[in-house]
Formats: structure tokens, sequence, C-alpha cells
């Protein structure tokens, strides 16, 4: 197997507290900051990592001139797979309208009317961009379908790019259904599950005011678990609610948004270990509020951070981005961000082999071009990430032109 070495590495984030002793607080220090160092790539994994001075021989040698390189962004909550879009009701909630999770039907119409082709090509697009930002890995959720049908093609579609695929077909209950919410959650609950569940990892319920609630909730959860899928729930969003006791108690990976949280639900998110899922990038297209994120932090939570890429609330690609809105907007600090960014990330998804860079890990991560991860936050919106390494390749970053 030929080795790759990459060297020149003024700054190289590692996520591995064995390469701890960064400067002041612990989440510094989990960054596992080492500086002037090199990275040696053999097949799809890291083989080798430290200082720069005693890098092995290697076939193929890079020289990075000094920049940072941080782990590939985990990108842990997505609805990528979607047709049409929504700028009318983004500019309407400029002006002052609230969201209510309404605009959805507009999208599940859109989507359900589009070719398989269209969908996918859109999709590849979107991961295109996504790649040209750090992202190397990324959950889709289906959720724009709504029958047993649609909600299978979205989840084929998602499948080719990812293994981290998410049955959501309780988004909401379609248009159809508004006099039948039971009949939708039987169908739920049944064909569509049976239809979705082979194609999918997870199971999400959008849990919220205006969407599903606590009994419905917890019976399309049981459900899914029933069928093997892992849990993660969209809660707490637009109002307090059942969503994080729900979350701990039905053993999710994640809770996702998590704006409206009583003390309760965060001593709950801790002592289940659910990860708290924060989605700044809906919160800043909405204009609603940002979650407490140094509430979670402080009281020992796992925090991630995700894109939430929607064409309703987020329709953002960029996860730094989102590091940068964290940042601004939430109190996090550039290290806390980072770390969310990929540890967390990988920790909502439950992957132990992403999220880091260390011997044996997936070799994906991204090269910056500039000195510092501090950079993420510091230049928001320039085009900071230089090049996206995924399991040990740099996946072509053209634009798809359909
Ligand atoms: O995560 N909150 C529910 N679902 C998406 C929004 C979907 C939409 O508006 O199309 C979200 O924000
Ligand atoms: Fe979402």
């Amino acid at each position: 197997m030929s080795a790759t070495l990459l060297t020149g590495i003024g700054e190289l984030v590692t996520c591995d507290e064995a390469w701890g002793g960064g400067p002041a607080s612990s989440a510094d220090a989990a960054l596992g900051i080492l500086r002037n160092a090199a990275l040696v790539i053999e097949g799809t994994r890291v083989a080798w990592l430290g200082p720069a001075a005693s890098a092995p021989a290697a076939d193929t040698r890079i020289d990075l001139g000094g920049r940072a390189v941080v782990p590939g962004f985990v990108d842990s909550h997505t609805h990528l797979v979607f047709a049409g879009e929504r700028s009318a009701e983004f500019a309407a909630r400029m002006a002052g309208e609230p969201y209510t999770g309404g605009g959805i039907m507009t999208t599940v119409a859109a989507t359900r009317a589009a070719s398989t082709d269209d969908l996918r090509a859109h999709t590849r697009r979107l991961l295109a961009e996504m790649t040209a930002s750090g992202t190397t890995t990324v959950e889709i959720k289906s959720g724009y379908g709504l029958t047993a049908e649609d909600e299978r093609r979205l989840l084929e579609i998602a499948r080719e790019f990812t293994p981290e695929t998410t049955y959501l077909g309780a988004h909401v209950v379609p248009a159809e259904y508004a006099n039948e919410r039971a009949a939708y959650v039987g169908l739920v609950t049944g064909e569509m599950l049976r239809a979705c569940a082979p194609l999918a990892r997870w199971i999400d319920v959008f849990c919220d005011e205006g969407a599903f609630d606590e009994a419905e909730t917890r019976r399309i959860l049981s459900a899914g678990i029933a069928a093997g899928l892992l849990p993660r729930l969209h809660g707490n969003q637009l109002a307090p609610g059942p969503g994080a006791r729900l979350a701990a108690e039905c053993g999710a990976a994640s809770l996702d948004h998590c704006v409206h949280l009583t003390d309760a639900d965060v001593h709950a998110l801790r002592d289940a270990h659910v990860v708290a899922t924060l989605l700044p990038g809906a919160d800043f297209c909405t204009r609603g509020p940002y979650p407490d994120a140094r509430r979670l932090l402080d009281a020992g939570v796992t925090v991630a951070l995700a894109t939430d890429c929607n064409p309703g609330t987020a329709y953002i690609t960029s996860m730094p981005l989102c590091i940068a809105l964290a940042v601004r907007e939430m109190r996090m600090s550039p290290a806390e961000a980072l770390l969310a960014a990929t540890l967390g990330g990988a920790r909502a998804l439950r992957r132990d082999d992403l999220g880091r860079i260390a011997e044996g890990a997936s070799a994906d991560f991204a090269v910056l071009d500039a000195p510092t991860h501090l950079h993420l936050a510091y230049r928001p919106g320039a085009p900071i990430v230089a090049a996206t390494w995924k399991a040990g390749e740099r996946p072509k970053r053209e634009r798809a032109l359909v």
C-alpha cells in the first residue's frame, strides 16, 4: 500500500486528548494541537502523525506550507434530499413572519413531483458545496416524501451518498391526513416503516409545537426501535416540550435544536448521555433565539454542531459558518465550537472512527488556508478550506452543472 506524507502542517488539530497540553482551558487541551507537524496516510487511514522533524519516509510527499489541518467536519443533521426552494418564505420571515413548520408541505409537493435523477443531482450538488467547506461525513434524513413510496425513494438516494441515513416519516402530518392524525401515525409506524427501515440506520421525529406530540413521538420511536433503527430526535426548537425527556427516556443518540430547555431537560440529557446537537444556522435563518450553549457545556452535556441543511429553516452547507455563529452568537469558545463540529458530530452519530485525527482513524481532514483553526470563526464567509481529504483521498470538488 503506498504511503503519502503531508508535512509543513503549521498547526495540526487532532481532537485527540493524547496530544493535549494545549494552553488554557480544557477544550483547548481537548483539541490536542501539534505544531510543525506531519501526517502519513496509508490507504483510507491515518498511519502516523507527529512532529515533522521525525516523520518517516513515504512514497509521496506534500508540503502544506504552514497551513492548519483540522479533522473533517461531521455534519450530523441534514435534510439534503429535496426539490425546490423557499426564498419567498425566508424573505417573509426577515420581514417579521414567524417560522411555524407550515412551509414543509411546499417542499413535500415539489419533492414528490421531482424525478429521482433530479433529486440525486441536486443532492450531489449540495454535497459538493459541503465537501468544499471541509465536511467529510454527512447524515441525511428523509422527510419530504411522507408517503411510503416517496420516503423510501428519498432514502434510496441518501444511501448512495452516506451510510448515516435517517427515516423521518414523522416530519409533519401531511395535508391529506390533516383530519386523520392517528391514521398517519399508523402509516409511519406500519407500512412506511417497513418500506424504509432496510435503508436507514436512524429514526427521527419532529417533536414540537405544530408537529408531533409526546404520545405520538413515543409511539413512533418505539416502533422504529423495534424495527432495528436507532433513535434521534428534533425537539425543543419552537417551544418548551417533551423532546429532551423523551430523548433521554428512549436512549436517543442526540436531541437536535435544543433552543427551549428547562434545567431538568439539561440534566436529563447529561445523565442519559444524549448529545445536544445545536443548529445555529436554523436560528440565524429563522431569526429565532439561539440555544443556551454555555448552560449545556457547563452542565457537562456533549454538544455537537450541524448545519440542518434544508430549504426552509437553514439553506446552509457550510460548517465553518456554523462554527462562526456558535462562537459569535452562542458564546462557545473557538475550541469548543471546533470540537462540537468534529468529535461532537461523531458522538451524535455514535462513530468512534470519525471526528479526530489519530492513527487508525479514517483519513478525513480539512486543510485550511490559514495558520490556525481560529480563522474558522475569525474569517466568517471566507473560502477558508483549501482542500478536503476523505478516506485518504481528495474528493473531486467540481460542481455538478445539472
Ligand atoms: O430541522 N424542524 C423541522 N425540520 C426542519 C425544517 C424543515 C423545513 O422547514 O423544511 C428543521 O429546521
Ligand atoms: Fe432538521
